[in-house]
């Protein structure tokens, strides 16, 4: 299958699944740093994967600006990996914020899959440690409050105590939908 897969990861789950997609059609993942090395026409199927910070898909937001045309959207397939559970609220977040300016009604809308990561508070740093601090307090707040739901309650503990979600047939979805582009 004439495929790639660009991925954007910081900690390596991303990158996991990058690499367990690829093996699984036959094709090379490539790391969003290196997409110049890349001619995205000459491919039937690109899987965009990144991993998900602030519900926003990281780097997907350049993808769509610099590299990605109306011709390409047929043949995307996006995923994004991050540690809240995939609720429809959740899935819906991170669809409007990232699908803004290519989600159009009727036309090609380019799947998005939800994969569950992995996250070891004791590895964050820099900025990401600032934003999570944030990200938690409002998190944990909510999550003792009495209309708290078991997600966000679940979702506090993973940041409190970390988390390792990643198994290989979390991709199973999305290596369906890329071979399902090429039919
Ligand atoms: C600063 C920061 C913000 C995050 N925000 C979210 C989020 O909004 N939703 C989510 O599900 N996971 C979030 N996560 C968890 C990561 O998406 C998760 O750890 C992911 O597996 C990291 O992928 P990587 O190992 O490829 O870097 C966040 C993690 C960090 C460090």
């Amino acid at each position: 299958m004439n495929a790639i897969v660009i991925y954007s990861s910081k900690r390596g789950s991303t990158e996991q699944y990058a690499h367990w997609i690829a093996e699984d059609l036959g094709c090379e993942a490539v790391p969003f740093a290196r997409i110049r090395e890349v001619n995205l026409y000459e491919y039937d199927v690109i899987v965009y994967g990144g991993w998900i910070r602030g519900s926003g898909i990281v780097d997907f937001d350049v993808f769509k600006k610099k590299w990605l045309t109306s011709d390409l959207l047929p043949k995307l397939v996006v995923f994004g990996v991050g540690v809240a559970n995939e609720t429809p609220e959740n899935y819906m977040q991170v669809y409007e914020i990232n699908y803004k300016g290519i989600a159009k009604e009727g036309g090609p809308n380019p799947t998005l899959y939800i994969v569950p990561g992995a996250y070891h508070p004791e590895k964050i740093t820099g900025m990401d440690k600032m934003l999570m601090g944030v990200m938690k307090k409002v998190l944990i707040s909510g999550a003792k409050g009495a209309g708290a739901t078991d997600d966000a309650r679940e979702l506090a503990d993973r940041l409190e105590n970390g988390i390792d979600l990643v198994k290989r047939e979390n991709i199973n979805a999305v290596v369906r939908e890329a071979r399902k582009i090429c039919e």
